[in-house]
């Protein structure tokens, strides 16, 4: 045996033992997955060569223009989870309504919902900066054998069996949790496998850097604007550094990495701010938190919420410990 990394698929076998359900079921929604990763890795790669780049002329629920990414993204993440005999459903930030799964599944017997946002920091690609897809699974909670239902996506955040996000930066990497700790894959695009780069990942508990949107503080709550002071102020390890990509899962993967908080706070012009529960808050929240990190709203911790809608958005506050802890002591001053 050579000394070399775990591939993606030795360290499935190797771990799913630990997995609470079928062992084969999410093996094999993990290699779903990494397929449909490994085909949009090659899209987004190429997408300053071919016609690939501009809006495709559609919006998405939210009103916002849908790339072709977007479009292309969703389409091989959906086919690529469908007609496997595991999933019943999937609902997607590019979708109005989850879908059923059925084909090949007449009795409706397949297990799993997965949520997703299939490409996340879109406006990125037109300028060669990261973008990266974010998914969310759980068990269905309506009995095997009927048809899936919107309670079934409408869980708790701390219901997930799995989460992670695929980022096409500088290198492409899968990084999931399945409630055992965080493990990150970078992807060898030469052979197209992904190695076990990043073992065991731990959110530094304390960071230097914050990530927000400040074109938007002067909508901010007080309590998040006194933070964001607090964060510039000079002090021992003060200024923190500023960082914002404007792609939820590189400014959150940086910050996993390095320490920092990122911010989504509601304000004046949006009262629940801009980032989705189901699709981006619940999944970087459980990696988050699985890595020993935090996620709120400001309040509670994310995993907490009740949903109540696909679609819907939440003030998101997540990262090293100590430093989600500070936001919420200042915004607590303001209750
Ligand atoms: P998406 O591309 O899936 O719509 O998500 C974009 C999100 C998130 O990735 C990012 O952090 C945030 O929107 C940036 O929003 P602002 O441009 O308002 O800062
Ligand atoms: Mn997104
Ligand atoms: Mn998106």
């Amino acid at each position: 045996m050579t000394n070399r990394n775990k591939t993606l698929g030795e360290f499935i076998i190797e771990t799913q033992h630990s997995f609470q359900y079928s062992s084969g079921e999410l093996s094999k929604l993990i290699h779903a997955l990494r397929l449909a990763a490994k085909v949009v890795n090659h899209e987004v790669n190429k997408a300053g060569l071919v016609d690939i780049l501009g809006a495709a002329g559609d919006t998405n629920i939210q009103g916002e223009d849908q790339q072709k990414l977007d479009v292309l993204a969703n389409e091989k993440f959906i086919q690529s989870l469908t007609n496997r005999g595991i999933v019943c459903g999937i609902a997607s930030e590019e979708e109005d309504h989850y879908i059923e799964v059925n084909s090949q599944d007449e009795n409706h017997q397949n297990k799993y919902v997965v949520l997703i946002d299939p490409l996340d920091g879109s406006s990125n690609i037109d300028v060669n900066v990261s973008v990266g897809t974010i998914f969310s699974i759980y068990r269905r909670i309506t009995p095997v054998g009927t048809p899936v239902k919107m309670k079934d996506f409408l869980q708790l955040g701390r219901n997930q069996v799995a989460a992670g996000y695929i980022v096409y930066g500088t290198s492409t990497m899968l990084v999931y949790t399945t409630g055992h700790g965080v493990n990150g894959f970078t992807l060898n695009p030469a052979i197209g496998t992904f190695y076990l780069s990043h073992p065991k990942i731990q959110f530094p508990s304390d960071g230097k850097i914050y990530s927000v949107n400040e074109g938007n503080y002067i909508h901010f709550p007080q309590g998040v604007k006194d933070y964001i002071k607090y964060c510039q102020e000079e002090d021992a390890d003060r200024p923190y550094k500023s960082r914002y990509i404007g792609s939820l899962v590189s400014d959150f993967h940086r910050n996993m990495i390095k320490g920092g908080i990122y911010m989504y706070p509601k304000s004046s012009v949006a009262n629940k701010g801009k980032l989705r529960l189901l699709y981006e808050c619940n999944p970087m929240a459980f990696l988050a938190e699985q890595a020993g990190g935090k996620a709120s709203d400001g309040e509670s911790p994310i995993l907490d919420l009740v949903p109540t809608e696909l679609h819907e958005r939440v003030p998101f506050f997540c990262g090293s410990k100590n430093m989600v802890d500070k936001l919420e002591e200042f915004v607590s001053k303001y209750k």
